[in-house]
Order: structure tokens, then sequence, then C-alpha cells
């Protein structure tokens, strides 16, 4: 088995970049984070990378004239990172084929919902809002379309009578740093093979 040298893009608290890195630090995860770039200059995701002695960039859009431009800068940057793997996590950009282009079948995503229900922002709120009585949350590896790609692990989570949209999402956040670094564990095995929109896992 092969360790995956993980590029994670981050825009908000980064703590599912914290997970990956404790996994891999503690050996659950057979990986190693090399590279963390966000969007935003101040998000929290960076403090968590540089507390961790791991490499860090911002490349803010506003200086790019379009999507692609801003992504094969990313590009760029993970590949002299020696990045093999891209995980999204909190990264609140929809990535352009000249990223997934870049890193074939191996750029995944964390999302606050069951895909495919509730794609885009807030999905906890939206799931809230709507009266589920089970949500969730999804990893899926990354297509061109909005959270759409082939889903490779779900984790349920109840909705309570008393809940609040935050209340949810806390609880969905814990689901969150358990089956983000399973699916980048069962990646780094070997053990994922895409069949169309299914994701099959071997044991
Ligand atoms: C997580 O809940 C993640 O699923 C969500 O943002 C949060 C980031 O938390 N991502 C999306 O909504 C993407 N559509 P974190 O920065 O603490 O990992």
């Amino acid at each position: 088995m092969q360790k995956l040298k993980i590029g994670v893009l981050a825009s908000g608290s980064g703590s599912n970049l914290q997970a990956i890195i404790d996994e891999a630090r503690a050996g659950t995860l057979p990986a190693e984070v090399v590279l963390v770039i966000s969007d935003k200059p101040d998000a929290y995701a960076l403090t968590r990378a540089e507390e961790a002695g791991i490499i860090t960039a911002v490349v803010e859009p506003k200086d790019f004239a379009t999507r692609e431009e801003y992504d094969a800068k990313i590009v760029k940057l993970l590949q002299l990172s020696g990045a093999d793997t891209v995980a999204l996590a909190g990264y609140l950009r929809i990535v352009t084929p000249t990223l997934l282009d870049a890193f074939p079948g191996r750029v995944l995503n964390i999302h606050p919902a069951l895909l495919p229900a509730f794609p885009g922002l807030h999905a906890q709120r939206q799931a809230w809002e709507h009266g589920v009585k089970v949500s969730g949350c999804t990893v899926h590896f990354v297509d061109a379309g909005l959270d759409s790609g082939p889903i490779i692990l779900q984790a349920p989570v109840p909705v309570l009578e008393d809940d609040e949209a935050d209340t949810l999402a806390a609880r969905i956040l814990e689901q969150e740093h358990i089956i983000y670094p399973l699916a980048l564990r069962l990646l780094a095995e070997g053990k994922l093979t895409v069949k169309g929109r299914r994701v099959l896992i071997s044991d």
C-alpha cells in the first residue's frame, strides 16, 4: 500500500483537515498532508496546518481573471508539493476541469448532507428547514457538477425534535471527522472501484 500525499483545500475552520492530520499522525490513515491551500487568508485551517508543520498557501480568487486560471495556479502548487490526492475540506468553491483533469479520480469532497439531497451551501440548514428526520454527511469523488460525483461513504445523523440548524450541524460534523479519514484510507488501500455512478468497496 502506498501512502497518500494529500493536498487539502480549505476555506474555513479546518476541523476536517485536523481529523485527517490526526489520523495520519496516529497511523490509522496511511497518508501525509503535504500542503494546505486556502482561498481565504484568515481561514483557521491555515493556522491548524502551520501548527502541524505543514506548508500552506493562500490563493485569492480576486487575483485571477477566471476560475480556470485560478485552478491552474492551485494545480501548479499541488504538483510542486508532490500531492497525488486532493481533499476538499470545507472548500467553498466549485472546482473546474483544470483541477480535475490534473488529478483524475483523486479529488474527494466532504459534504454535510446525505447527497443527492441538499447540495450547495448551508446544507445542514437546508435539511433542517426542510424538516427531514435524518440527514448526515457524504464523502464523494468530485466531478464538474455541484456536489454530484460518485458517493464513497455516507453517515446518517437523526434530526432531533429540539435541534436547531447549528446543533444538527455539530453532530453531522462529528460524523464527518470519522468518514472522511476512513474514505481516504479506503482509497490508499486501493479498495475503491468506480463503476458509473457507483463506488464499489472491496473488503
Ligand atoms: C463542513 O461541515 C463541511 O462538510 C462543509 O463545510 C464545513 C467545513 O468545516 N462543506 C461544505 O459545505 C461544502 N459544500 P471544517 O472547515 O471545520 O472542516
